[in-house]
């Protein structure tokens, strides 16, 4: 067999997902693209702002020598020092460009944090329901990936995450707004986090760092996000315009280190590095010089709000529980049946794509996207309110 033994595992453990995904396809060939209601993928639709179309017009138009060239592997230098002044503004920090990689997407920012920060037989923590993709990035780089459950209203457990900190820790992941729970992590929680982290760290005798990902800060729905650099230094933050610009397929994004993180000149110099070795080279030329332009700008949330507020009805009407969204665009919601792919597959009888919450480390919850139109909304009505009575009389 000329597949790699790790990725061949994959492929047959990823199919539950991949299935539905095909399935889902399938349906839409049989049906049309009309019958079936696709809250499956974390896809915006919400357009980018105007002045992304204007200024990447005008940023394509620029005929400079070697403006699509190579540059320094972090990222052009005025591109940098455009992000950490906006995160200074927004979050009260003393960073400046020599504390920034642009890399591609939050997915590369991680790939490139988690290379330059772990040895293989090391393990990379996160408290459930979390993001499917961290296995592979943590497994790319010879890391395990280690879950914990977090609580039940799906804030972080901390001293779940404490007691499993060893010697072999390098690092916590945080995701917040998180996907799928829509959860935003109270500041109290993570100056808990911040405090344990320092804790534990000096008493396993290493460093563990705290990687946030944070693709989806800017779309919330009036709660804050409070700064993971406020309450422990050695703390990277990787993400992305993929949400807050609407454009994943761009691969545009960036990590920004603390200033007082552990070896942070160093740290910044190997993620450098990576961006190179990982065979990334830099963030697309083009689209730094067009998002560098684009700081204080954001897709238009309330769309979002609109949409989450009609599936929340739909959802109450049928009577499903779930867990009111403060951010992102996901609503995750307990699963009638105990069986959450069970579940996702009477739904689709309905055809209705979502996502089972076993996906995330969460059994007996499903998640739905609401990045899809008002219409398909609308249209998805009927189908969760039959799911549900059927489940009922199971
Ligand atoms: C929690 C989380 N982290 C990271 C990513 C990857 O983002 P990007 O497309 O910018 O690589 C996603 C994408 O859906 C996500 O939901």
């Amino acid at each position: 067999m000329a597949i790699s033994n790790r990725v061949s595992a994959y492929l047959s453990t990823s199919s539950a997902i991949r299935r539905m995904f095909e399935e889902g396809l399938a349906l839409k060939a049989r049906f049309g693209a009309d019958a079936v209601c696709d809250f499956s993928i974390g896809n915006p639709d919400v357009p980018p702002p105007a002045a992304f179309r204007r200024i990447l017009r005008e940023e394509a138009a620029v005929e400079e020598p070697q403006v699509h060239g190579y540059m320094p592997n972090a990222g052009h230098l005025f591109v940098r020092d455009a992000i950490a002044r906006r995160i200074n503004a927004l979050q009260g920090t003393d960073l400046d460009s020599r504390h920034v990689v642009v890399t591609c997407g939050a997915g590369g920012a991680l790939n490139v944090a988690l290379k330059a920060l772990v040895n293989p037989g090391d393990e990379v923590l996160a408290c459930t329901p979390s993001f499917l993709e961290y296995r592979f990035y943590c497994e790319n780089h010879g890391a395990s990936f280690v879950t914990v459950p977090g609580r039940p209203d799906f804030d972080l457990d901390v001293d779940a995450l404490a007691a499993a900190i060893s010697e072999r820790t390098a690092a916590v992941i945080v995701n917040s707004p998180n996907n799928p729970s829509g959860r935003i992590y109270p500041e109290s929680t993570l100056r808990n986090l911040g405090r344990m982290l320092q804790a534990r760290s000096s008493a396993v005798g290493r460093t563990v760092y705290l990687l946030g990902d944070e693709p989806y800060r800017d779309i919330t729905y009036g709660d804050r996000v409070p700064s993971l650099f406020a309450v422990y230094p050695h703390t990277v933050v990787c993400t992305s315009w993929s949400k807050t610009l609407s454009l994943p397929g761009e691969r545009i994004g960036f990590l920004a280190v603390h200033r007082e993180a552990e070896d942070s000149a160093r740290l910044l110099e190997a993620c450098a590095l990576c961006n190179r070795i990982l065979g990334f080279v830099n963030a697309p030329a083009l689209m730094q010089r067009v998002i560098a332009r684009l700081q204080d700008e954001a897709v238009d949330v309330e769309v979002y709000r609109r949409r989450r507020d009609a599936m929340t009805a739909i959802l109450d009407a049928a009577g499903y529980a779930y867990a009111a969204p403060q951010g992102t665009f996901y609503l995750f919601v307990r699963s009638p049946l105990v069986n959450d792919v069970d579940f996702v597959d009477r739904l689709k009888d309905e055809r209705i794509l979502t996502v089972p919450g076993s996906a995330f480390g969460w059994p007996g919850w499903f998640r739905i996207a609401y990045c899809t139109d008002e219409a398909v909304i609308a249209r998805s009505a009927d189908g969760f309110e039959k799911a549900m009575r059927k489940a009922a009389g199971a």
